[in-house]
């Protein structure tokens, strides 16, 4: 699974930076560094939401706020892990 996390500036102002190390400590934390590949990209275009990420080119929108909730109803859920 590849989960891309948006660092453009709008994105970055958002929060994008806690986004991604709540990601790796949840990633990292469940085990599950070996199924789930975190990337960063430039501005997606959708600055308009908060801090833009995808999961396989599926569009997200994540705060740091949020992004506990997002790996579990994406990421984890998704994987189907027992
Ligand atoms: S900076 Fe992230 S979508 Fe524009």
């Amino acid at each position: 699974m590849k989960v891309i996390i948006c660092i453009g500036s709008c994105c970055h102002l958002k929060g994008a930076r806690q986004v991604v190390k709540k990601l790796q400590f949840l990633i990292n934390e469940n085990g599950l560094t070996d199924l789930v590949e975190l990337g960063g990209t430039p501005c997606r275009g959708k600055c308009q939401y908060d801090v833009c990420v995808t999961v396989d080119d599926k569009f997200y929108s994540v705060s740091p706020e949020t992004a506990e909730q997002f790996f579990c109803e994406n990421i984890l859920s998704k994987l189907n892990r027992p």
